[in-house]
Parts: structure tokens; sequence; C-alpha cells
């Protein structure tokens, strides 16, 4: 098999491979079986310190700025035909490294490629704009890049979520500086390469490896960042958040959800089951949009379990590498903590109608994949992010009872409406509470397509035109003629 694999990556600091100053390093596991497949640098607030440094040296140069924003766009875009060509064998490593099935972990590269063409052919068509002020004035506004840009990265899909940011950061004129998630690490240095290889200066991007509460909150609170990118908890995004304030610094935040599905009796059943599928089993439920609450209407509920249940049944449960349905959990703690819901919905009154615990007699972090039906509203399985392959469902008997069963969380990052009704599904798209509502088909959008969150689901958004704006800041330039000439 040809992978990347490495036994050891630095940091990656000012275009230099650099250990962490203390010289500690992390281990990284395979989640198919929790052997260690390599070891990271331990990053330092000592290593974020110089990392800033370096991305503060190419901002003040202006070298990115100075630039034709075509020249600069056209690099961006290089950097995703390149990551494209690596795709096979970084998906590879990706399978290794997280756990997820292989087709997803190509699926996850190709749209980091995209993020990277999208925004790069975008990066000259920021434009500033001129404002009347009357006779001898001239006035007009300049887009003006951040600076530095701090990209809190989450182990879910880390190399979608790098390109996701760092691609409009790039073509908008910022530097960066990543923190790759500790738990899968091993992928994120193509960046690296990438910004290298297509002529960025060193600086421009700089990745550190480390943990969340030491190298994530370093550079989270550091004084001298000028932009915050994170996606991952709420109480991590929290933590986040109050650090900027001391720093008077934006942030764009996607926390996560608990987005239904919600089915109406005139549904096409196959497509409805299809999508409930792929949104709560997707990455084994470790996804932030994951569609893990199912709202059946009462006219159908036990057709909707009975034909969920067959579907989760026939899925096959394995390693990622070879192209399982359900692939291990990230980490043995992710998998306590997806069991423990489980557990937590059948005390609280849930049905377990299939699934329910771990797979016991497996080496990796396998979790069953879980239905629990008859799931009330106040339950915590219904209020609670679980990012596991775990699914509540719920009745409702009017589109009234399944909106607010619907928006009864404080999550709002997105829904799915199932019905053949368009009245329906216009009345519902108007009142659902998410930042991505869809009819008829899980996740209908792409990078193109912008999206967050509602309420705790997160501020600011991330992907299509929309998010290219969080990358920078106006500047308003006036003149005063003092003469008249002529
Ligand atoms: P987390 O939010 O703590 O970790 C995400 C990233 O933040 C990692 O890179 C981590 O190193 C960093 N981080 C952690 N603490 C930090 C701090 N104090 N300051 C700065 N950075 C910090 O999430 P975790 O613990 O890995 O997973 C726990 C739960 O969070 C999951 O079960 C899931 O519910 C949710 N989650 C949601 C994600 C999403 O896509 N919305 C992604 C990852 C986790
Ligand atoms: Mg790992």
């Amino acid at each position: 098999m040809t992978t990347e694999l490495v036994d050891y990556w630095q940091n990656y600091i000012d275009g230099k491979w650099v250990d962490g100053s203390d010289g500690g390093r992390i281990k990284v596991f395979n989640p198919a079986d929790n052997s260690v497949l390599a070891e990271v640098a331990q990053g330092t607030a000592k290593d974020v310190d110089a990392a800033v440094a370096a991305a503060r040296r190419v901002v003040a140069s202006r070298a990115l700025v100075d630039m034709r924003p075509m020249d600069r766009g056209r690099m961006v875009i290089d950097m995703g035909r390149k990551l494209r060509e690596r795709k096979e064998q970084l998906a590879q490593l990706l399978t290794l490294d997280a756990g997820k099935r292989i087709s997803e972990a190509m699926g996850e590269l190709e749209g980091a490629a995209k993020y990277f063409e999208f925004y790069g052919g975008m990066a000259d068509k920021i434009e500033g704009r001129y404002i009347p002020l009357g006779d001898g004035y001239v006035d007009y506004v300049v887009p003006v890049p951040y600076g530095v840009t701090a990209h809190i990265i989450p182990w879910n899909f880390p190399n979608n979520m790098i390109a996701r940011s760092l691609a409009p950061a790039l073509a908008a004129g910022n530097a960066a500086v990543i923190k790759a998630p500790e738990l899968d690490p091993l992928t994120c240095y193509v960046f690296a390469d990438l910004a290298r290889e297509v002529g960025f200066p060193d600086g421009t991007v700089n990745i550190i490896t480390g943990y969340g509460p030491e190298a994530g909150a370093a550079l989270a609170s550091h004084p001298d960042v000028d932009q915050i990118v994170f996606t991952g908890s709420v109480a991590t995004g929290v933590s986040i958040m109050k650090s900027a304030a001391e720093n008077v610094v934006p942030c764009v935040m996607e926390l996560g959800g608990k987005s239904p599905g919600i089915v109406f009796p005139d549904a096409d059943m196959e497509n409805m089951v299809a999508n409930m599928q792929a949104g709560i089993f997707m990455n084994s439920g470790q996804v932030c949009d994951a569609q893990s609450r199912l709202l059946a209407h009462a006219d159908v509920y036990d057709e909707v379990v009975e034909r969920m249940v067959a579907a989760t049944e026939a899925l096959k449960i394995g390693p990622g590498i070879e192209d399982s349905d359900i692939t291990p959990l990230i980490s043995p703690e992710q998998l306590n903590r997806v069991e423990n819901y489980a557990q937590i919905g059948i005390q609280e009154g849930a049905r377990a109608v299939t699934g329910g615990k771990r797979i016991d007699g497996m080496d990796g972090n396998y979790m069953q994949p879980t239905i629990l039906a008859d799931v009330t509203a106040d339950m915590r399985v219904n209020q609670e992010e679980i990012f596991g392959p775990v699914l509540t469902v719920s009745k409702f008997e009017t589109a009234e009872e399944a909106l607010a069963i619907a928006n009864g969380t404080e999550y709002g990052l997105a829904a799915t409406v199932f019905t053949n009704d368009l009245d329906k599904a216009i009345w519902m798209t108007e009142r659902l509470e998410a930042g991505q509502v869809h009819v008829n088909e899980w996740g209908v959008g792409g990078n193109e397509t912008p999206f967050g969150g509602f309420k705790k689901s997160g501020i600011g958004r991330e992907k299509g035109a929309e998010a290219l704006a969080s990358y920078y800041q106006s500047k308003n330039v006036g003149f005063k003629r003092l003469s008249r000439q002529g």
C-alpha cells in the first residue's frame, strides 16, 4: 500500500520542520486497532509564538497584498491541483489515521481540493467601491486582509476543514497558523508542501500539532492573531471566543448540531431511508451536520422505524480501509462517550430497536449502529450532540409539532424535510431554525453554498462566496481636494 506515512512529523514553522520546543511528542493511533501509527511534535505556546511571528513577518512584508490578486489566486488554485494529484495516497493515510472509510477519505480530499479552486478563482473578484461625497471629495472602500489568521481544526474532517478556511484566507491575502487536530494530524502536513510548492513565502502557512488546551489555547489567546476560525464543540468554541474577546478578534465558529430529518406520510420512503442512512452513518456519525434525529409522522412512524432498522442491520462494520459502512470512532474516549449516550437514552425510556452498545471482540473503537425509537423532546438524547452512529426517532402528529421538536434544541445547523407536498415543504423551510435546510436530500449543497449555524451551532458562515467576507475587513479612504484647478 502506498501511503505518505512517516514515523515522526514535526511542526512546520516559517518554512522549516522543527521539534516542539520542549521536545515532547504525541502518539497518533489507528482507530481500527489502536496501534501506534506515528508520532508528531507536541507543539507548545512557544512554538505558537514562533509560528505567529513568522506569519506576522509575511504580513508586514506586504508580499501577499502587493501581489496581483489574479496571480495569488492562481497559486491558491494550484494548491488544489497539487492536492488532487496526491489524493489517493493521502486518502489511504487519512483512513489509517482517522478510521474513516476509504471512499469517504477520497471524497474529503476531493472536497478539499475544490475549496482551493473555488476561492482561488475569487481572489481577483474581491473588489472595493467608490462612494460619491459631492464636489471636492474622493472616497473609496478598500478590502484589506486581516493579517494573521488562526485555524483550529477538528478531527472529523481534518483536510476538508483546513482547506475550507485556508483557501479563502490565502485568497484574500492573509497568512495562516493552523493547529492540527491531535487525534489525526498526519495528513495535515500536506498543506505545508502545497504552500511551498506553489511559491508562497515561508511563514505564509504554519502548522502546529499539539493538544487543544496547550497549543490550541495559546493560539486562540495570542495577542498577535487577527482572526480565528474554529470548528468543534460548543464548550471549546466558547472558551476560544472568550480569549478572542480579550484581544477583540473576530471569530468564525462552527459548533455542531442536532439536525433533524422530518418525514411526512407522502414522502418517497426509499429516498428518505437512503438519505437518513447517509445522514447519520457517514463517518460513523462524527459529522457536524449529522442527521441525528428522525422525526416521523404518526401515520408512517412504525413503517419508518422498520425500514430504518432493516437498512441499518444490513450495514457492513469494519475498518475504513475495507470501505466498510460503519468504521471505528476516532478514539476510545469517543466510543465511551457515544456508548454512554446510547445507554442514557435507554435509561430515559427510549427503545433501542437496533444496536445500543459498543462491539465487543473487535480491536478498534467500534460502536453498533444504533437506533433509539420513542424518543421525546425533553430527553438528553434529543437535546445533546452525541457525535456517533446513534439515531433517535420521535413521533409527531402535525407539522407544528414537528417544527416544535425540530427547533426545540439549542442547536440550529441543518434540517431536512422529506415530503412531495410543495406547500408543506415551503412552509417548513420558512420556519426551521437552521443554517442549511434541505428538501428530499440530506446535505444539498457543496463547496459553493454557505454553511453555518443558527443559535449555538455557530457564528458566521463557511463555504460559498459568502465565507470570503470573513477574511477581510474594509478600509475607507477619503480625499479632500483643496484647490480649484483650471
Ligand atoms: P474539541 O472542540 O475540544 O476539539 C476540536 C479542536 O479544538 C481540536 O483541534 C482541539 O485540539 C482544539 N481544542 C481543544 N480545546 C481547546 C482549547 N481550550 N483552546 C483551543 N483549542 C482547543 O472537541 P473534542 O474534545 O475533540 O470532541 C468532543 C465533542 O465535540 C465531540 O463529541 C463532538 O460532539 C464535538 N465536536 C464537534 C465537531 C464538529 O464538527 N462540529 C468536531 C469535533 C468535535
Ligand atoms: Mg488517529
